[in-house]
């Protein structure tokens, strides 16, 4: 984790380096950043510099988040495009200056999910893009998972580690190999928020659980998200007390009737009421759907979408569908059909991140693994350019790794240059998103 970009030293005056961002000027502490002088680079977070950078690296990190979109003529864009984005814009100053102009209602979400021609879509995800930035700027967190045990006690039709699925290799980690991959992730690498994530897989008690957290807690300074389902408000209670401060906790679908369809013996309402439960504790909770579900209508992601902000989460845990060897949901279809679907999968997340960050200016919005997975060349770059703001890396143990297959063909690389930009050591960083998440 996260939270740090380049700039540019025009100025030194007291300690603190003068850094040109957008039109403004603003003004970072060099901390324990010595030697550093006009003209050199440096990797700062929100207010502190973190180390000094050569030009070509500074240039690497820049490219990450560089906008290729092709100038639109606004011209060519139809009126209620076009009269949404004046609306959005205003909205946004006018919540500044206390002036409201008109909301974005179901329909316009709707609309805006349905949009197709390329100029259309370009103006989408570059209002997103830079909303995103102008909200949040350039900070990409990077956030990491240990997938602990793939063993699942239940039968949700779209999931490769469901209950029935014969065609896996089952593993559970012990507590000493997750504390191990967390510990190292953490002291060894940088990382400053893990998630722990496991199907539901009762063959670990709540004290199990607890006794992971609490040994992690001990020794590191870590932030702990737990997503390992639907457990009791006693043992979230426990966890919390214990040190697990998040959750990834998705509602999956917000229809009801397909929520009981894709999740034979449980209800949308059973699991709201765990999300809110969660939420009352106090936990941070991520969460939101999968999208491109069959059976799935654009007014159901539509609300979806609108489920995510009455929630008011602080953070979005959403993905694209990818249909599963070994699941009730998985259809052979030829290679062509198979790849139109993916674009068309791929299309219809990136407008959901867009309008979602479109809806919701503040909420944090990773890259989801799934993303990557339908596009391993660019689904990552595409999603932050689409409004997205974080990146989720995985941590699971190369040997078990393969084997919890949720979906097929999981994408699991990290690339070096993310981690260099995301990832620093020491306690400042932890205190500094300790800041940001308001714990
Ligand atoms: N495609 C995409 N995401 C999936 N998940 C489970 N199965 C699939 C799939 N086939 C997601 C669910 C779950 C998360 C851990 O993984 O949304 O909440």
């Amino acid at each position: 984790m996260c939270l740090t970009i380049p700039g540019k030293i025009i100025d030194i005056k007291n300690g603190m380096a003068s850094i040109a961002e957008n039109q403004n000027q603003i003004k970072i502490d060099l901390g324990f950043v010595s030697g550093a002088k006009v003209g050199d680079w440096i990797l700062y977070a929100t207010e502190r510099a973190v180390k000094i950078i050569d030009e070509n690296e500074a240039r690497e990190i820049i490219n990450l988040l560089e906008t290729k979109y092709k100038p639109v003529d606004n011209q060519k864009l139809p009126d209620r495009l076009k009269e949404m984005i004046v609306d959005l814009r205003a909205n946004q100053q006018g919540q500044r200056g206390k002036r409201k102009v008109k909301r974005i209602t179901k329909p316009d979400i709707e609309y805006l999910l349905s949009l197709e021609n390329p100029e259309e879509l370009t103006t989408l995800y570059s209002e997103a893009n830079t909303l995103r930035k102008s909200e949040l700027k350039d900070f990409v967190c990077i956030h990491g998972i240990i997938e602990f045990s793939n063993y699942c006690k239940n039968n949700c039709m779209y999931c490769g580690i469901q209950k029935d699925n014969e065609s896996i290799k089952r593993y559970r980690m012990s507590a000493d190999e997750i504390i191990e991959a967390a510990g190292d992730a953490i002291e060894n690498e940088g990382y400053k928020l893990v998630v722990l994530q496991s199907g539901e897989d009762l063959s670990y008690s709540d004290d199990d659980i607890i006794g992971i957290i609490s040994a992690l807690k001990n020794n590191h300074k870590v932030f702990i998200f737990l997503s390992v389902g639907e457990r009791s408000e006693n043992f979230y209670r426990k966890a919390f007390a214990a040190g697990a401060h998040g959750s990834l906790f998705r509602f999956e679908t917000s229809n009801p009737k397909l929520y009981a369809k894709l999740h034979p013996g449980h209800s949308l309402e059973q699991r709201l009421s765990s999300l809110r439960t969660q939420q009352k504790i106090g936990y941070y909770v991520a969460s939101g759907s999968l999208v491109g579900l069959p059976g799935q209508t654009i007014s159901d992601i539509a609300s979806d979408i609108l489920m995510v902000k009455k929630l008011g989460v602080p953070m979005i845990s959403s993905g694209p569908f990818i249909p599963t060897g070994g699941t009730p949901l998985y259809k052979i279809k030829s290679q062509s059909a198979n790849r139109r679907t993916k674009v068309k999968t791929v299309e219809l997340f990136l407008k959901y991140i867009a309008v979602s960050r479109l809806l919701m200016p503040e909420i944090k919005i990773p890259v989801t693994t799934a993303l990557e997975t339908l596009d391993p060349e660019n689904g990552r770059h595409r999603g932050l350019l689409a409004g997205a703001n974080a990146l989720m890396f995985n941590l699971t143990p190369k040997k078990y790794c393969k084997n919890y297959k949720i979906y097929d063909n999981k994408y699991v690389e990290r690339e070096k240059v993310w981690q260099k930009y995301g990832l620093f050591k020491g306690e400042e960083s932890y205190e500094m998103l300790e800041k940001r998440l308001r714990f």
